[in-house]
Order: C-alpha cells, then structure tokens, then sequence
C-alpha cells in the first residue's frame, strides 16, 4: 500500500467505529453504560488509533512532507489543520469524561454522548474534506517520498499501539461491523 491507501484504509476502519459512536452516545446515561466493553474500546480508538497515529502519519509527516521547501500554504491544509485540533479537543473531553462516567459521576455519561456525537459529525466531515484532497495532492510526492513516509508510519503504529496493536484495532472493526476480517 502507498501512503494513500493506508490513510484511506484508515479512514475506511474510522467510518465504521463512529456508527459505533452513535449508538455508544444513544446508549450513555443509561444504567451500566459507562462499563460497556464496546465503548471503552471506542475510548481507546479515538484516543491512540486517531489521534496518536492516524492524525499524526496525515499532519506531521504527510502534510509536513507536502510543505517542505513551500512558502504558501497548500489548501485546504488550514482548514484540516484547524480540524484536527477540533478533534484533539473532543478526544481529550471524551476520555475525561469517559473516566468520569466509569467512575459513576452524575451527568458524566450525558456529557460522553454529546462528545461523541460532536466527534462522530466532525470526522465525517473532515474524512470527506482529506479524501479530496488526498486525491489532488496525489501526484505530488516521489515513490521514495512514499517509501520514506511508509516506513515511518510503520514505527509509529508500533511505538504508539505496540507490534500487533493495529492489526487487532481492525480486528475490531470488522467484528463490530460484521464484515469477514
Ligand atoms: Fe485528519
Ligand atoms: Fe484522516
């Protein structure tokens, strides 16, 4: 896979989980909610797969890469960017407040439903917008760009989500939707 795909793979495994993070936040302050197996995994996703990994390969190295030697700033690099600290924010709110649901606070779970449902709107929005301009930015990086940026990814994913950590996050996304994996 080139860095395209593995982003857009990436985005193919978040789609699912944030259907998950709909009815997660439908579920939420409910009895027992907060102990929900599938929802303290959803925490987790959010929290290393997107935001310790996924986010990183795409502005840190990827669009970091697109910069380099530019003095303007390609667009819609702005907008993701403003995006993805959007993002950061929710994740941060979600996991405090997650934390505080599991320890039985009142109105914790209420909050984790709005910052899912904040979250999961977002994302959507933001993996249409990358997808775009993944699509326009394609040609610009070199093969060994890609190989460079490849092998980088893959570090990441093993320091971040430890040797098979991501192999098992897709694991449970194609169980969560039913899909053969
Ligand atoms: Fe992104
Ligand atoms: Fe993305």
């Amino acid at each position: 896979m080139n860095v395209f795909e593995i982003l857009d793979h990436e985005h193919q495994l978040i789609g699912p989980a944030l259907k998950v993070a709909q009815s997660c936040a439908l579920r939420m302050g409910q009895p027992g909610a907060a102990a929900d197996p599938v929802g303290q995994e959803l925490v987790g996703f959010c929290e290393k797969f997107v935001s310790q990994c996924h986010q990183v390969k795409e502005f840190n190295l990827y669009i970091r890469l697109l910069q380099k030697g530019r003095s303007y700033v390609i667009a819609p690099i702005a907008s993701l960017h403003a995006e993805h600290s959007r993002l950061a924010q929710l994740t941060e709110s979600l996991g405090a407040a997650w934390r505080l649901a599991t320890e039985g606070q009142p109105g914790a779970g209420e909050l984790v439903a709005g910052y899912l449902t904040d979250y999961a709107a977002l994302m959507e929005a933001h993996i249409l917008k990358e997808e775009r301009f993944y699509r326009v930015t394609d040609s610009i990086l070199g093969g060994s760009d890609h190989a460079e940026l490849k092998a980088t990814f893959d570090r990441l994913d093993e320091a971040a989500l430890g040797a098979d950590g991501h192999a098992r996050y897709c694991q449970w996304v194609y169980q969560l939707a039913g899909a053969p994996g």
